[in-house]
């Protein structure tokens, strides 16, 4: 079903006729939370709807967790210090200084990109600027960039035969355990976060990393291990994800070129259709809680230990929460979208470095192309996690 598309239909039915079901399959079953007001419920409270069996729909040990856990698979008190350790590098003032640098690189991006009328706009244009953007910001060597880009792929795409060749739940996958995602690139992509951390730890510079091993609160600063998996967490969470929605934004585009009219004629439309092409992508599909105690959700009676999964891509489409929700509206104001989480503490890290590289993308495309069409049909991920895109042909008019 999900290599077909987001089954958004099925997600409308299930939001009205049942809106936290019980499915027995997945291993040991879990309960899938389809409506806006109930995720959001569930996000806020993280004393009953905990992440520290991780935000996957895997079943982890004690062992495993405690060996690979990030910021998003911890709970207060240990998040809320993670978190102060690290948000300062990622506030909106500490990111607008991006704005210059994150410009001139997409300008390089699309000055490179093939000069036809016709190109695959995935390959030319969306998987270049995320993974430069956190290269620069993490002081990443050039030497490694295109590594970084196949590790993060291979990684997200766990599930697709064509872009791993190891497959989460088809391969014998028991090795690698105790690494991002249960992949051997997940051990890669940790092998060079430790080197690219040593290194900075010996020689700190003025990037990302070497302030936040210096980044103190309350006496504490993050540790070696932390900031290994604090490595990984960030080029696995801010690769893909900006990626697919700037992917999707120009299949939207293309599909509904009135609103590509619309933005071109009125570059104040800018920020808000950045959020709607972030609503309509909804990269991550899903993040999975665990129940800490008996509880009821949504009129379901949860048990303590009930794996539960808030699809922030069916509550992006509610329609108790957005008007007309089904129409891809740049200029849709408000937008509580819950791409980047809403309610919680674990609300997107990365949430205003991702709004800048999209914003800053479609100024830059709209600055270029007067039309994007589609030259072909776009290929999917084979996923039920990630809203990517493998491939999307278009023809563009300059
Ligand atoms: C459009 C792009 C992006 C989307 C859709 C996205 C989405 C998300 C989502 C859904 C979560 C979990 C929220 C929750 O549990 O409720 C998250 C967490 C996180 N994201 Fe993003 N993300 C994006 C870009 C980025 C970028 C660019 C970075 C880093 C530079 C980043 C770093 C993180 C981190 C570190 C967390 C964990 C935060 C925590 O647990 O406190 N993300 N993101």
């Amino acid at each position: 079903m999900w290599a077909r598309g987001v089954p958004y239909d099925e997600f409308t039915r299930l939001r009205r006729e049942a809106p936290v079901a019980w499915f027995p399959d997945e291993g040991s079953g879990f309960w899938s939370v389809h409506r806006y007001a109930d995720i959001v419920t569930a996000s806020r409270d993280v004393a009953t709807f905990s992440s520290d069996r991780g935000v996957s729909f895997e079943e982890p040990t004690d062992e495993d967790m405690a060996a690979r856990r990030t910021i998003i698979d911890t709970d207060p008190p240990e998040h809320t210090k993670l978190r102060k350790i690290v948000s300062g590098a990622f506030s909106q003032r500490a990111v607008a200084v991006y704005e210059h640098f994150i410009t001139e690189l997409t300008e390089q991006v699309l000055d490179a990109s093939p000069a036809s009328a016709t190109f695959d706009f995935v390959d030319a244009v969306a998987k270049e600027v995320p993974i430069r953007v956190l290269a620069r910001i993490m002081g990443l060597p050039a030497a490694d960039l295109d590594l970084f880009i196949d590790l993060g792929d291979r990684l997200i795409a766990n599930t697709d035969p064509e872009i791993t060749d190891v497959v989460w739940g088809r391969d014998d996958t028991d090795a690698y355990r105790r690494y991002p995602f249960r992949s051997p690139y997940g051990k890669q992509l940790w092998d060079l976060g430790r080197q690219v951390v040593a290194g900075r730890l010996a020689e700190p510079g003025d990037d990302l990393l070497s302030r936040l091993l210096l980044a103190e609160v309350d006496g504490d600063r993050l540790s070696e291990v932390d900031l290994d998996n604090f490595f990984s967490i960030l080029v696995v969470a801010g690769n893909e994800t900006t990626r697919i929605a700037i992917a999707h934004g120009v299949l939207a585009f293309c599909q509904y070129p009135d609103q590509w009219d619309r933005l071109r004629a009125d570059p104040g439309l800018l920020e808000t259709a950045t959020d709607e092409v972030i609503r309509w992508s909804c990269p991550t599909h899903f993040m999975r809680r665990t129940a800490a105690t008996d509880t009821s959700l949504g009129g379901a009676g949860i048990r303590a230990g009930d794996k539960v999964i808030l699809w922030y891509v069916s509550g992006n489409r509610d329609e108790e929460e957005f008007s007309s929700p089904d129409v891809f509206d740049v200029g849709r104001n408000p937008n509580r979208h819950l791409s980047f989480g809403r309610g919680g503490p674990h609300l997107c890290l990365g949430v205003h470095v991702a709004r800048l590289e999209v914003k800053v993308v479609l100024a830059a495309l709209a600055r270029r192309f007067s039309r994007f069409e589609l030259a072909g049909e776009p290929r999917r991920i084979r996923s039920n996690f990630t809203n990517g895109l493998k491939t999307l042909p278009v023809r563009v008019s300059r």
